[in-house]
């Protein structure tokens, strides 16, 4: 097998500033654009990102088209839905307000209007037939009001595939929104266990992006167009990911203890950003290939301070709870790169040995986990040791990241690495 020789960064371009919100308006008409599709979900529409966002539209002259039935944490029927109100719309540009479940359903409903399809068609293999995108699709700009899934810099989309009560999802560089504005008035609002969760998203991206195997290890692409998204880690998307894993360290805590802290709000919408940046090109591994089945799952859970009609777990959640036994798992084939990730997190690595590393960042994690009132591990969210043939059922077929896995795991690893997560601490 020839190896991967280059590497390649792709991400939306992004703007960054309080008040930049106002800004999207005048970016659309700019686009020449009359007619936009905009989309959010319920909560949010009442809420001072969407007001902001069509009060810009309506200024400049732009017809808004709402779509404000995003499901939090989509699936595939609500994903068809909104396939369906896209194709009733004459548009020509989207916006989407919200945080990844937002951002995802708008980036799927654009794809298969602009490029019609079996809904199987471009979703990953080997759930679905892995088809590139055909062409470009119609201009998206994406503003994040989490921090979060870094959704805004990325050509990926996620959702629940309902057959397989697993994630799986959409990856290509088309995708990408042309614009995020990253704007910190729009975490304003953000409840402290959303703050909690998909501040647990970046550390989790940022981390396993840093981890991942080096993109030198996956074999070359017969052409570049053939290059995955999710290359493996290297020495760009390291220098994103090693910052955003700073600016959580230094503020998470403050960003969930205090919505109206305006510096860690920001510092940690910047970190979801560049996390993204860094995830976005280097991919993550099996946190997240373990997270999909737990988040499909899931029977009757809800989490505390979601306001959800629906059983949920919230992303950030589902994957930092296998977090802790994943990194004991995969240390020993980097020490090195998940030390420097437990220092960067705060732990004193001076005389740490590189067959400690793997606890001692696990041990970071929990620590943040405590502090933030995370569950203590899948058994509070109900699940048994009797449902762990299902989870390691749904996380084999996620190849696109447990491919990236620095250490491979096979089903009993993948089975052991779920029943230490039943109970963390
Ligand atoms: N595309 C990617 O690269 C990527 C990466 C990671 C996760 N994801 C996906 O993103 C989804 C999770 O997205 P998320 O964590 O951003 O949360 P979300 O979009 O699911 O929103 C969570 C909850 O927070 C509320 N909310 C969001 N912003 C708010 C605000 N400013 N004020 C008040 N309430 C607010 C929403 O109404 C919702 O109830 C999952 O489906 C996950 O799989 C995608």
């Amino acid at each position: 097998m020839l190896k991967e020789f280059a590497f390649e960064m792709a991400t939306s371009s992004v703007r960054f500033g309080a008040g930049a919100t106002n800004e999207c308006g005048a970016d659309l008409a700019e686009l020449g654009a009359r007619s936009v599709l905009v989309f959010t979900d319920a909560a949010l529409a009442k809420l001072s990102p969407v007001r902001t966002a069509l009060a810009s539209l309506q200024s400049n002259g732009v017809e808004a088209h709402v779509f404000d039935r995003v499901h939090v944490e989509p699936n595939s029927e609500s994903i068809e839905e909104a396939i369906a109100f896209a194709g009733n719309t004459t548009y020509d540009a989207v916006l989407a307000v919200g945080g990844g479940s937002t951002i995802d359903t708008a980036k799927i409903a654009n794809l298969y209007t602009c490029w019609p399809a079996d809904f199987l068609d471009y979703v990953n293999q080997p759930i679905g037939k892995g088809k590139p995108v055909p062409g470009p699709v119609k201009p998206l700009l994406a503003i994040p009001t989490t921090a979060g899934t870094g959704s805004e810099t990325t050509g990926v989309a996620i959702f629940d595939y309902k057959p397989l009560k697993a994630k799986t999802g959409i990856a290509h560089r088309r995708l990408k929104p042309l614009l995020g504005i990253v704007d910190p008035e729009n975490t304003r609002t953000l409840p402290p266990a959303v703050a909690a969760s998909s501040g647990l998203d970046v550390i989790c991206h940022a981390v396993e992006s840093f981890t991942a195997i080096p993109f030198s290890e996956r074999p070359r692409p017969e052409r570049p167009i053939l290059r995955p998204a999710y290359q493996g880690s290297n020495p760009i998307s390291d220098i994103w990911s090693l910052e955003a894993l700073r600016l959580c360290a230094t503020y998470i805590r403050r960003a969930v203890a205090d919505s109206s802290d305006d510096e860690a709000r920001a510092a940690m919408l910047r970190a979801s950003s560049y996390a993204g940046i860094g995830f976005g090109n280097a991919g993550v591994h099996l946190a997240h290939g373990m997270s999909y089945p737990v988040a499909g799952l899931i029977r009757e859970w809800r989490a505390p301070g979601y306001n959800s009609d629906h059983a949920i777990v919230p992303h950030g959640m589902s994957v930092i709870l296998n977090a802790p036994a994943v990194f004991r798992f995969t240390a020993s084939a980097n020490p090195e790169r998940h030390l420097r990730a437990a220092e960067v997190l705060g732990a004193n690595i001076e005389r740490a040995r590189p067959e400690d590393a793997g606890r001692i960042l696990a041990d970071r994690l929990i620590l943040l986990m405590q502090d933030l009132r995370i569950p203590n591990g899948l058994g509070e969210l109900g699940y048994t040791s009797s449902d762990i043939p299902a989870l390691v059922e749904g996380t084999l077929p996620q190849h696109r990241v447990t491919k990236l896995s620095p250490r491979p795991a096979s089903a009993e690893d993948l089975a052991r690495l779920f029943e230490e997560s039943m109970k963390i601490w």
